[in-house]
């Protein structure tokens, strides 16, 4: 199967774990785009009935041209899921994400939900995270001092995100990815380590924080459960 096939297998899978009544949040990317036009297919044709929260800009306009409506964050006690992609995730279910940009709003919302379900096709497994370059959103101010700080706890090389002009995220924040050659032995401790820098907004890390991946590959889709975690 193509990957952008197996994108959309495991898009559209996902929408199995969303019921009528939930808020849910509304990832960002091209996996999870599958979901949020299948979502709005299911409301139009089988009349579920959901509320979105998105978590870019991009995923907004999404959702209102397939007809998901929308709340804010705020508007919200709780998320019962959120749905989102990632860029690798490993056996305990620990991801980088931010290969889009939207890092900061994507933990923001999953922190906020009772359960995070990620959509991937198999390429995004891996034993150990660090071959996908680890984003961190940065303030522009003094940007140069922030990436070289970061330099100093990275054994690769530090970029920033753009080729002629500096990618800006929906915040305003520019994108500095860490090449962590291959390994991160200890996410947790790095997602501390990072956020502790000076002009750090957030870290495409996120730990203990998704319970289950829907995964599309050669064999079709098959949905991971973490152990003890909060899909069941
Ligand atoms: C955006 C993300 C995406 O979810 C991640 O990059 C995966 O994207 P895709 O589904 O297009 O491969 O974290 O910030």
């Amino acid at each position: 199967m193509d990957s952008n096939l197996m994108k959309r297998a495991a898009g559209i899978a996902a929408c199995n774990w969303v019921k009528d009544g939930m808020a849910v949040g509304l990832g960002t990317g091209s996996t999870v785009s599958h979901t949020v036009v299948e979502l709005g297919r299911l409301i139009s044709d089988e009349g579920l009935s959901i509320v979105g929260v998105p978590t870019s800009i991009a995923t907004r306009d999404l959702a209102l041209s397939v007809g998901v409506p929308l709340v804010g964050l705020s508007d919200v006690e709780i998320l019962d899921l959120v749905i989102d992609g990632t860029d690798e995730f490993d056996p305990s279910f620990s991801l980088i994400k931010g290969g889009g940009g939207a890092l900061t709003r994507e933990k923001i919302v999953a922190q906020r939900s009772r359960a995070m379900l990620v959509v991937a096709d198999e390429t995004k497994q891996v034993q150990v995270l660090g071959t996908f370059p680890l984003p961190v959103e940065v303030l522009p101010f003094a940007w140069e001092v922030t990436m070289s700080r970061l330099s100093e706890i990275c054994p690769g090389k530090v970029k920033l995100r753009g080729a002629s002009q500096p990618f800006v995220t929906d915040n305003g924040g520019y994108i500095i990815d860490c090449d962590y050659q291959g390994v991160i032995s200890n996410p947790k401790l790095l997602e501390s380590e990072i956020l502790c820098v000076s002009g750090v907004v957030e870290v495409g890390l996120f730990c203990g924080i998704c319970d289950a991946v829907v995964m599309a590959g050669g064999k079709g889709v098959e949905t991971l459960l973490k152990e003890n975690g909060r899909i069941v």
